[in-house]
């Protein structure tokens, strides 16, 4: 049976998603898109918009599905699209926005194609990073919490589907 032993707990994940609000109203300002990949960051992007509509921004949203894990704890070491690509990109300043930065192949993944379809310029935000185990040199401008190489869940991240549910981030045991 999976346990899950509780990380960060519904006050501390608002307090840190408020600060980070702070950070992105400090260097984006005007109008910006942005995207956020599903499905694992659709909890946190909902609670930073209206962290961001409290100090004045009004970003568009779009989202874009990658898929490198399957059902597995560990990466498959290739990224897929799933669906479509946002629309109205081009030209257009992006916050891209995810739940986890672990290897870092999707949100470079993510990124390539954003800026394939004429993003003009893009910050990338994690709620959480856990740069012990990147594969992938790529520099994340707003990070959440820096972990351990454990596996999460909660506040949208799942384990095979299961735990999205949880207000708290905690580890699977
Ligand atoms: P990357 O492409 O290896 O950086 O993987 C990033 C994606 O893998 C994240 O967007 C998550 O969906 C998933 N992922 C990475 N670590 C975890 C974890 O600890 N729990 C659940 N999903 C994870
Ligand atoms: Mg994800």
């Amino acid at each position: 049976m999976t346990s899950v032993t509780k990380l960060y707990d519904e006050d501390e994940i608002a307090r840190r998603v408020e600060a980070l609000a702070g950070d992105i109203a400090g260097a984006v300002s005007g109008e910006f898109a942005i995207v956020a990949l599903l499905k694992g960051s659709f909890v946190f992007v909902a609670d930073l918009l209206r962290a961001l509509a409290r100090r004045g921004l009004a970003p568009t949203v779009e989202f874009m599905r990658v898929s490198s894990y399957g059902r597995a704890k560990e990466s498959s070491g290739t990224v897929q699209p799933i669906g479509e690509m946002p629309t109205e990109i081009a030209g257009r300043r992006v916050l891209l926005v995810d739940d986890i930065v672990d290897t870092g192949r999707s949100l470079a993944y993510a990124r390539d194609q954003l800026l394939e379809a004429g993003a003009s310029k893009i910050w990338t935000c994690t709620l959480l990073d856990k740069p012990s185990r990147r594969e992938l040199a790529i520099s994340v401008d707003f990070v959440g919490f820096v972990i351990e190489d454990v596996f999460v869940v909660g506040y949208g991240i799942d384990y095979a589907e299961q735990y999205r549910h949880l207000p708290y981030i905690g580890v699977v045991d």
